[in-house]
C-alpha cells in the first residue's frame, strides 16, 4: 500500500479499511472508524506516508455521512495519527509509524492480511456482511432486520422434542461418517416438497444438504469457476453471492435488475461471456421484483446456447402473497444448466444453517467431491429431525402458519409506511418475502439515513450496500420476524431519522 498517491493506491486502502469497518457494532460511527484508522495506522497495515481517501470517498464507500468521517478524521489530525497536506490530501504520520516500528517487541508480530495468500485476501476483501453480530439485540427483534422470518413464533417444544427424538435414532448406532451429500430420507423429502411446492421434479439423488445457501454458493462458485473467470451478478444484489464468487477468485460483473428482473439483454451482451449467472427470480434480492416468464424462457435459452451455468437462488418464495409464482428456471431448463438453490433459514431459522441444492445429475459426484473436501457432512442429528418434521406434517403446518403471521406483518408495515413515511420514503409492495424496498431519490446518502435510524434504535440496510454500478438508493426493511407493534414503533423512528438525516426527502425516480 505504503504510501502511493495514485487512485490504485488510495482504492487499495479503501477496500482495507472497508473490509474491517464493522457498521453493526454498537459504539458510535465516527467512533468505530477513528478506533479503526487508529489501530490500523499503529499496527502498520497503513504505513506511514499512505495517503487516504477523500472524506467524500470514504463516506460514500462506507456507507456513513461526511460528518462523521470527518470527526473521525480530524481527532487523528489533532494527535499526530494523521498529518493534513493542504490541497493535497490527509496521509498516515511518518514519524508516528517509524517511533512504532523502533518499540515492536521481537517475535509479536501478528500475521496481518499480507501473510495470506491471494486468494485468501480476496475472500477476507469479499467480507461484507451486514448481520449483526450482537445477540442480545437478534433477540429482541429489531425493526426492521432483514433476513429473518417469524422467529419468535417457532415451535421451540415440537423441535426439541423431535430433536430429542432424532439424538435416540442417531445414538444407536449412527456416530460414524455419514454420506457426504446428506441424509437419505430427507433428501428425499425435499425431493417431494420441491416437487408439490414447485413443479420441480428431480430424483433425491441430485439433492445436496448443505450448510444453508451460502455454503451451497461456495462450493457451486469453486467448482464451476477458473480463478479471473466472469461471473454475472445481479445488481444491485446479494452481497452472499458476491462474497462466494470474489472468493472463488471470480471476476464480478453487474448485471442491472427493472421490473422484469435480471435484464436478460444486458447480460448476453457482456463483452466477456460469463461462466456463471446468478439470479434470484421469484424474489429479486434485494429490490423484490419478480422475473417475467419471458426472460425466464430467454435466460434458460442463453445457457444452453453458451453453456454457462445459472444459479437460481430461491431463498423465500414460500411466502408470496399475490401475482402469479412463475416456473423456476429449473423446471424450465431442458439442457441441465441450472443449479437450484434451497435453504431453511427462512422457513425455520437461519442459525439451523441447513440447506440444500438441486444439481444436474452428471454433477452430482462433482458436488460430493467438494463436500469431501469441506465439511464431510452436515451434523446428522438436525437432519434426522428436519426429515422427520417434514414427514409428520409439522414443516407445512409451520409454512401455513408463518405464511399468515408474515402476511400480517407485511400489511403492517405497508400501512404503517402510508401513515408515517409517506412522502419521505417510496416503499414498495413486492408480492414476496420477507422485507420491503423504500425507496429514496437517486443521490440520497442511503448509509447516511441507516445511520440516522440506527441511532433511534432502527436497522435498515442501505440499498447502495448491495450495488455494484447501480445508482438507486433506499433502504431495505426487513418485516418477517418483527412484531406488529414494533413496526410501528420503527417507522415512526425512521420517520423521524429520514427528516433528521439532512437527506432532502422526495418521490424516487424511476
Ligand atoms: C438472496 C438470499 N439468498 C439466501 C439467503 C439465505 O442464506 P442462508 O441459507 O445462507 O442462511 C438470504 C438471506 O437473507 C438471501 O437474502
Amino acid at each position: 500500500v505504503g504510501g502511493t498517491l495514485t487512485k490504485q493506491g488510495e482504492a487499495t486502502v479503501f477496500l482495507l479499511i472497508e473490509r474491517r469497518f464493522d457498521r453493526s457494532a454498537d459504539s458510535p460511527l465516527f467512533r468505530q472508524l477513528y478506533e479503526l484508522l487508529r489501530q490500523m495506522i499503529v499496527e502498520r497495515e497503513l504505513p506511514g506516508g499512505t495517503k487516504l481517501p477523500s472524506t467524500r470517498g470514504l463516506a460514500d464507500g462506507l456507507g456513513v455521512s461526511r460528518h462523521t468521517v470527518s470527526t473521525a478524521v480530524e481527532r487523528l489530525l489533532s494527535e499526530g495519527y494523521l498529518v493534513g497536506h493542504r490541497g493535497s490530501g490527509t496521509y498516515v504520520s511518518r514519524h508516528f509509524a517509524a517511533q512504532r516500528a523502533d518499540r515492536r517487541p521481537a517475535g509479536r508480530a501478528k500475521p496481518g492480511a499480507a501473510a495470506l495468500s491471494r486468494r485468501g485476501r480476496d475472500l477476507v476483501s469479499a467480507r461484507r456482511s451486514p448481520f449483526s453480530r450482537d445477540e442480545a439485540l437478534a433477540a429482541a427483534g429489531r425493526a426492521f432486520q432483514v433476513g429473518l422470518p417469524a422467529i419468535d413464533h417457532f415451535p421451540y417444544a415440537r423441535w426439541a422434542r423431535v430433536l430429542n427424538g432424532a439424538w435416540k435414532e442417531a445414538s444407536a448406532g449412527r456416530l460414524g461418517y455419514q454420506h457426504p451429500l446428506g441424509y437419505q430420507p430427507l433428501r428425499a423429502s425435499i425431493a417431494s416438497y420441491l416437487r408439490a411446492s414447485r413443479g420441480l421434479s428431480c430424483h433425491p439423488e441430485q439433492v445436496v444438504v448443505v450448510a444453508g445457501s451460502q455454503s451451497a454458493l461456495e462450493l457451486s462458485f469453486r467448482l464451476l469457476t477458473d480463478p479471473h473467470d466472469t461471473v454475472a451478478l445481479e445488481d444491485p444484489g446479494y452481497l452472499g453471492a458476491r462474497a462466494a464468487a470474489t472468493a472463488a477468485g471470480a471476476v464480478a460483473v453487474p448485471v442491472p435488475v427493472d421490473a422484469e428482473g435480471l435484464d436478460v439483454d444486458a447480460l448476453t451482451s457482456l463483452t466477456v461471456p460469463p461462466r456463471v449467472v446468478f439470479v434470484t427470480p421469484t424474489h429479486q434480492f434485494p429490490l423484490g421484483v419478480t422475473m417475467s416468464l419471458r426472460r425466464r424462457i430467454a435466460l434458460t435459452a442463453w445457457a444452453e446456447r453458451t453453456g454457462a451455468w445459472i444459479l437460481e437462488d430461491d431463498y423465500d418464495s414460500e411466502y408470496r402473497y399475490g401475482g402469479r409464482p412463475f416456473d423456476p428456471l429449473a423446471v424450465l431448463d431442458q439442457a441441465g444448466r441450472v443449479i437450484y438453490i434451497g435453504t431453511f433459514s427462512k422457513v425455520l431459522f437461519p442459525s439451523l444453517r441447513l440447506g440444500y441444492l438441486v444439481v444436474p445429475a452428471g454433477l452430482v459426484d462433482a458436488f460430493e467431491a467438494a463436500h469431501l473436501c469441506t465439511d464431510i457432512h452436515r451434523p446428522l442429528v438436525e437432519q434426522v429431525a428436519l426429515a422427520r418434521f417434514m414427514e409428520e406434517g409439522w414443516f407445512a403446518q409451520h409454512l401455513r402458519q408463518t405464511w399468515e403471521i408474515h402476511a400480517e406483518r407485511r400489511e403492517a408495515l405497508l400501512e404503517e409506511s402510508c401513515r408515517c413515511l409517506a412522502g419521505l420514503l417510496d416503499v414498495q409492495p413486492a408480492s414476496a418475502g420477507l422485507h420491503l424496498v423504500g425507496r429514496l431519490p437517486d443521490g440520497t446518502d442511503d448509509g447516511a439515513v441507516a445511520a440516522a435510524a440506527a441511532r433511534r434504535g432502527v436497522d435498515v440496510w442501505p440499498l447502495s450496500l448491495h450495488a455494484l454500478a447501480d445508482a438507486r438508493r433506499g433502504v431495505l426493511l426487513g418485516y418477517g420476524g418483527v412484531p406488529p407493534a414494533l413496526i410501528r414503533h420503527g417507522a415512526e423512528q425512521l420517520a423521524q431519522a429520514i427528516l433528521g438525516s439532512g437527506q432532502e426527502p422526495g418521490p424516487a425516480k424511476e
